[in-house]
């Protein structure tokens, strides 16, 4: 069942089926994490066809963190992570050349914005996605698609404020 269902709302699934959504109404703005690439590089994993999450989030993905939610990051804690926490996920294509797993296009780039009122229901993070990366193309058109498209997935990370990532030093 819960295969099913991120097949059907997973990332690569929503990019679909929203990209039909012309709008994002008023009242569920993520900011694209403009000039990420010059934060925190927290970690990277590669999700390949092995994985039971390719047909979601399949690619290489390098996590970046703010200045804000750094330090919380560095100690482990104490959670949650501060309102203007803003994490972002670079998702490459890549390619297996003999061994080596080499990054390619950009896939998409995803967010968390940590906003404990701005996004009551999603565990107080604002979660979108844009397409290519693009600016000017969001996926996610309110909260209550965040819930099954993303939030679901990492609210078995509550005790970790709903974030995967840990900082290896
Ligand atoms: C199938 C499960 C799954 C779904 C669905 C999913 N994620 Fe994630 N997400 C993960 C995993 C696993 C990581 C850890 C990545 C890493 O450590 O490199 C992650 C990491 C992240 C991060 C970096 C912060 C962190 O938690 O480590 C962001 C930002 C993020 N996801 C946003 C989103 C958004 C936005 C969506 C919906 C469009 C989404 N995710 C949907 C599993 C998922």
């Amino acid at each position: 069942m819960l295969r099913r269902l991120l097949r059907i709302v997973g990332l690569v699934g929503i990019l679909l089926p929203l990209a039909a959504v012309s709008a994002i109404p008023a009242g569920y703005e993520v900011p694209f994490p403009n000039g990420f690439r010059d934060w925190f590089a927290v970690n990277s994993m590669i999700v390949t066809k092995d994985s039971a999450m390719f047909d979601q989030i399949g690619g290489m993905h390098i996590v970046y963190v703010n200045a804000k939610g750094l330090p919380t990051l560095k100690k482990g804690g104490p959670f949650p992570y501060p309102d203007g926490t803003v994490f972002a996920d670079d998702v490459h294509e890549f390619s297996v050349k003999e061994g080596s797993y080499v990054e390619g296009n950009k896939k998409a780039v995803t967010v968390m914005v940590k906003d404990a009122k701005k996004y009551p229901t999603t565990g107080g993070w604002g979660f979108q996605v844009w397409a290519g990366g693009d600016p000017s193309k969001p996926l996610v058109p309110d909260a209550a698609h965040a819930i099954p498209a993303c939030f679901e997935c990492h609210t078995p990370q509550k005790e970790q404020d709903y974030t995967f990532s840990t900082y290896i030093p």
